[in-house]
């Protein structure tokens, strides 16, 4: 894996907090596979670390301040931003996401957010407390659709004592999220058609049925497709995200809208994800006028939708097809029966209706099951688990090319 970084430019900015002594691993990890790597600190990191671990880890002097003479010569924080293939900003506490996010640059990382034209990796580390605050879900929700490509955080023990999500990823977890982006890419070339969120299916003009869909799998992975070098077309069902950018995005209402989007483009994709919660059934009559509350109860007639993953999956030519599974029991059976019945590559299986991961969570597990093997994908961010599907698709699809 270290070549495909060789010779990339890693900027790795460090802000304040506990989990910046990782940092230094991580600098020594990227080196051993290649990367050349300088790093840029705030002033509240130095009091976690040393500048001169990193200068002797890196081979390069650290810069610290916005505004110094001697470093603006040398290399100022926009020739920093120029040079950089990759910025990672490693540990980033709440507030460094917080200025990011709504574009503030008082500080040198801040500054070198704003300005870096390159891929942007941010590695999480905060208090569980931070981590689960709306102000902080908020401003990871609008860098995410900002395109900046979030690493964990981790769940488990934290320095404060407490337990929760807020553990800054591990050093091989950010080498490895970086790596894999940085590579000219394991999808450079492919074409992905995902879907994501719910559908609604119309009563009446002011009601519909509908799920607890986010659409937060289905544009995780579309971020991770692209990452990984992808050109992604995303069929989404109604959600509050921002549209990535780095996708092109159809967005559709019903069941039926989202099979017609997907059967128009699929023969045209090489790579089809099925990551929608798709209304099985919709009402038979959809009513011109909003239904009156005059009976005591009333029956709704429902009627079969089609099953978009099914039908992509019997075209002649079909692209590699990815099923999900969301169960509430039986996983495996359930996940098993899926892959067999409609004849898929690949079915990612998760829970729901439990108390972690599935429908609107940050977090999710997954039990990947194609026909000659399984992998379980265990319980962390979204945004991570993408990355991670992402490169089993592209390995069980390159195996498959070269059986
Ligand atoms: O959107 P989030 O809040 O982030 O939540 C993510 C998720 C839980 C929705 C996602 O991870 C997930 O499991 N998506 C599939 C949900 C689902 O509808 O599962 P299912 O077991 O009912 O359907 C099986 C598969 O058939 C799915 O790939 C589904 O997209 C597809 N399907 C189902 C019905 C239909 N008419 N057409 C389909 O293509």
């Amino acid at each position: 894996m270290g070549a495909l970084i060789k010779n990339q430019h890693i900027l790795l900015a460090v802000t304040g907090g506990i989990a910046a002594y990782k940092s230094a691993e991580l600098v020594r990890l990227m080196r051993k596979h290649g990367a050349e790597v300088r790093v840029v600190m705030t002033e509240a990191a130095t009091g976690f670390i040393s500048p001169l671990t990193f200068q002797a880890l890196s081979g390069h002097a650290v810069h610290t301040a916005l505004l110094d003479e001697s470093q603006e010569n040398a290399m100022g924080h926009i020739n920093l931003a120029r040079w950089a293939d990759a910025l990672v900003i490693a540990p980033a506490t709440a507030n460094c996401l917080a200025k990011c996010r709504h574009g503030l640059a008082d500080d040198l990382v801040s500054a070198l957010y704003l300005t870096a034209t390159c891929p942007v990796f941010i590695a999480p580390a905060m208090n569980q407390a931070m981590w689960a605050k709306a102000a902080t879900q908020e401003n990871i929700e609008a860098l995410q659709g900002h395109g900046v490509i979030m690493i964990g955080p981790n769940a488990g023990e934290q320095a404060c004592g407490e337990t929760g999500f807020g553990r800054m990823a591990e050093a091989w977890e950010i080498c490895d999220a970086v790596l894999g982006s940085a590579e000219s890419g394991m999808l450079a070339g492919k074409t992905v058609l995902i879907t994501a969120g719910p559908t609604r299916e119309p009563i009446d003009p002011v009601r519909y049925l509908s799920n607890h869909s986010s659409g937060k799998m289905g544009y995780a992975l579309a971020e991770a497709a692209a990452a990984a070098g992808a050109s992604v077309t995303l069929v989404s069902g109604p959600v509050s995200l921002t549209p990535p950018k780095t996708a092109t995005t159809i967005q559709v209402e019903t069941a039926e809208q989202m099979h017609r989007a997907v059967l128009e483009r699929a023969r045209s994709h090489d790579i089809f994800i099925a990551a929608a919660a798709v209304a099985d059934y919709r009402p038979v009559q959809v009513e011109t006028h909003k239904i009156k509350k005059t009976a005591d109860g009333m029956t709704l007639t429902l009627e079969k939708n089609p099953d978009i993953l099914a039908d992509v999956a019997k075209l002649d030519n079909p692209p590699f097809t990815v099923g999900f599974a969301a169960e509430t029991h039986d996983l495996e059976h359930y996940a098993l029966d899926k892959l067999a019945r409609k004849n898929l590559n690949m079915v990612a299986a998760n829970w729901v209706g439990r108390d972690q991961g599935g429908f609107g969570s940050e977090l999710n597990a997954l039990e990947v099951f194609w026909p000659a093997g399984r992998q379980s994908l265990p319980m962390t961010a979204k945004t991570r688990l993408a990355g991670q599907l992402i490169a089993l698709i592209a390995e069980r699809m390159h195996d498959q090319n070269t059986a």
